[in-house]
This record gives structure tokens, C-alpha cells and sequence, in this order.
């Protein structure tokens, strides 16, 4: 039976980079038996100027009804100063919500052909193969109550609220664990214990799950030590498992230390593997449409998305050897361009990868 997947470009450079996304999936049906159906929607900025909301209705059933969403980015400046819940970002975040895609993996690995292009020294990335599990669909991000309100000598106040509930911290845990197991069995969770109640609640029952998995070494970090150690030593991390806005945050170092957010694939994950798989980096508004973006995270992004949601672990594997041969052959966009190597645009990097498929 052909599974469902449902296509949201979104903004910026999320539609030059999901479209090669769309020719990858093509050749996979037509040269390889792959059997997908899918079924294009707008998201975010775009689909606020259609139809005023960033995450409409018809959007979001129809990512329910499939068995995974592909996403490009969303967000640009001609959306910045609309209120916030009409910002691109919330078409996003609903999806998030919406869907209950509470974990959210966020791997970084090094591919050893673009080891120069990390701003980091050689020897401190090369080898690097972590992953960041972090908690997408609670925290700060979605604590209530939230706002802005005027206090009684007239000045503004705004708030935000950092909650999680046990169940939460337990389930994420779970996923690290799980994953943790399938790799060199270390969890180390980040958290800020010596300062938020919430998080110290976050590290007990961090700990009290750890207790039922021997197989596990399980460590604590403060989140302002984490970040120095991503930068220092950061092939010390094995699994690293965190809070939604922390994850945020030291996903986007994790993601440099590879040389370029261009690479990354991430897949936000439900209690039953049905997910939304996305490029880490944004819809990068200053080189959209100048077919200069780099598509190899959205691509890498689609075979997170065979082997997680959709059962196909082969064609992943084909993917993602397609994709070092293309690297090993020298192709590669500006962003991750090094001397001796062969610049290219977005479409022709998305060609050269569907041709390595074979
Ligand atoms: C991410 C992004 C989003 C986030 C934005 C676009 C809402 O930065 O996926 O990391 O903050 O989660
Ligand atoms: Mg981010």
C-alpha cells in the first residue's frame, strides 16, 4: 500500500530545497519501487498571505492524515512584524503541537570530506557523530501564561512560563534511551538544576528513569557548561537529551561544528514514529531564489523520514550513500564550498545526488 506524504515547502529557500526533495522521491518511485503518494500544502508566511492564518485548516488535516510530512522552512522578513500568533513560526510550531511531535532529533555528524569546512580546528570535529534529542513540544515555548502586560507604573512586562510535567521528562527520556541503546549507550541530559526548580524536577526524573536502564550511561550537564563542551570536546557526546528552547539553542552549535546547517536533517518524532522530517537550517530569506541553496539536509531529511516513519531503511541507506558520493566526487554549494572543489547550484547538487542513487 502507498504511503501518504504530505509536502510543505514553506517560505524562503524551503521551496528551491523541497523541490529537489520532490525529484529525489520521483526517482525513487520510478528507478526503485518506492511507493509514496504526495500531496502538496502551503505553511507559514506563504500560507498567511493565502489565507491569513500560517497554519490553515486544510494544511494541518492533511498532515494528519499522513503517514509523515516533509517540510522546507518557514519565516521572512515581509512576515517580522506581524503579532506573533500569526508569524510564520507558529504555522510550525502548531504542527508541532498539533501533531504532538514531542521529540525531536537533531543528529550531528561530520562528514569527513567537509572537515575543513567547520570553523573548528580538525581535530576536535573529525569524527564527530552526536545527536541532540530535544523535548519540541513543551517548555517555554508553549508555558502558559505568556504576554505582555502593563504594570501598575505604566511600563511593560513581559513573561514567559518554563513548565514540564513528569510524563513529559519520562517520555523524552524513553526516546534518548532508546536511541542511546542503537548507539555507544551514553545519555548525557542538559538542564540548568542549580538554578531553575523546573529542570532540577527535569534531572530527577531524568534520574529515576536511568535507574531502570543498566544499559545506559547516563551523565548531567548545566546547559552553560554544555555549550562550552560543544565547542571544546565535542566528540565527548554520544546522545545528548535536553529542553526545548535549550535543544534550540545547542542544536545550532552542534549544527556548526559540522561546517555548515546546510547538512543537518532533523526528525520531530510522535509516541507511534509517525513524523515531520525538516532541514535544521531556516528558510534563509537573503539567498532565496538564487538557486544557490544547499538541498543535501532536506534530502538527508527524506531518508530520516524512509527509516523512521515509513519502514524503508534500504532506501534510506541509498540516499544517504548517494549523497556521500556526491561529496566524495567533489560537488558542492557555496555554503560548504573549500578549496579544489567544485561549486555548484541547488538543482544541480539535487541532480547529482539522484544520479548516485543507482
Ligand atoms: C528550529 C527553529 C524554530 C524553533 C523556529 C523557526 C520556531 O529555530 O526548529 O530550531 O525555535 O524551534
Ligand atoms: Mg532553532
Amino acid at each position: 500500500m502507498s504511503k501518504k506524504i504530505a509536502v510543505l515547502p514553506g517560505d524562503g529557500i524551503g521551496v528551491e530545497i523541497v523541490a529537489e526533495a520532490v525529484k529525489l522521491l520521483e526517482a525513487l518511485q520510478r528507478d526503485f519501487g518506492l511507493k509514496v503518494e504526495l500531496e502538496q500544502a502551503l505553511v507559514g508566511g506563504c500560507a498567511y498571505d493565502d489565507s491569513g492564518s500560517p497554519l490553515p485548516e486544510s494544511t494541518l488535516s492533511l498532515a494528519r492524515a499522513a503517514d509523515a510530512v516533509l517540510l522546507g522552512a518557514v519565516g521572512g522578513y515581509q512576515w517580522e512584524s506581524l503579532p506573533i500568533a500569526k508569524r510564520p513560526e507558529k504555522g510550525l510550531l502548531g504542527l508541532r503541537s498539533e501533531l504532538g511531535l514531542f521529540a525531536n532529533l537533531r543528529p550531528a555528524i561530520l562528514y569527513p570530506q567537509l572537515a575543513s569546512a567547520s570553523t573548528l580546528k580538525p581535530e576536535i570535529v573529525s569524527g564527530l557523530d552526536m545527536m541532540i534529542v530535544r523535548e519540541l513540544t513543551g517548555g517555554i515555548y508553549f508555558g502558559q501564561p505568556r504576554g505582555v502586560r502593563i504594570l501598575d507604573n505604566g511600563e511593560r512586562q513581559g513573561f514567559n512560563t518554563l513548565v514540564y510535567s513528569e510524563s513529559e521528562v519520562r517520555r523524552i527520556a524513553h526516546v534518548a534511551f532508546d536511541i542511546a541503546a542503537k548507539r555507544n549507550h551514553r545519555v548525557c541530559s542538559v538542564d540548568k538544576a542549580n538554578v531553575l526548580e523546573c529542570t532540577e524536577m527535569w534531572r530527577e526524573v531524568m534520574i529515576e528513569e536511568g535507574k531502570k536502564r543498566p544499559d545506559i550511561e547516563l551523565t548531567h550537564m548545566y546547559v552553560d557548561n554544555a555549550s562550552m563542551q560543544l565547542v571544546r570536546n565535542p566528540k565527548q557526546f554520544d546522545v545528548m537529551v535536553t529542553t526545548n528552547m535549550f535543544g534550540d539553542i545547542l542544536s545550532d552549535t552542534a549544527a556548526m561544528l559540522t561546517g555548515s546547517i546546510g547538512m543537518l536533517p532533523s526528525a520531530s518524532l510522535d509516541a507511534n514514529n509517525k513524523g515531520m522530517y525538516e532541514p535544521i537550517h531556516g528558510s534563509a530569506p537573503d539567498i532565496a531564489g538564487k538557486n544557490i541553496a544547499n538541498p543535501l539536509a532536506t534530502l538527508l531529511s527524506v531518508a530520516m523520514m524512509l527509516r523512521y516513519s515509513l519502514n524503508e531503511a534500504a532506501m534510506a541507506d541509498r540516499i544517504e550513500t548517494a549523497v556521500v558520493k556526491v561529496l566524495d566526487s567533489g560537488l558542492r554549494t557555496a555554503d560548504i564550498a573549500g578549496a579544489g572543489c567544485q561549486v555548484v547550484g541547488t538543482r544541480a547538487m539535487g541532480d547529482a545526488v539522484v544520479a548516485a542513487l543507482a
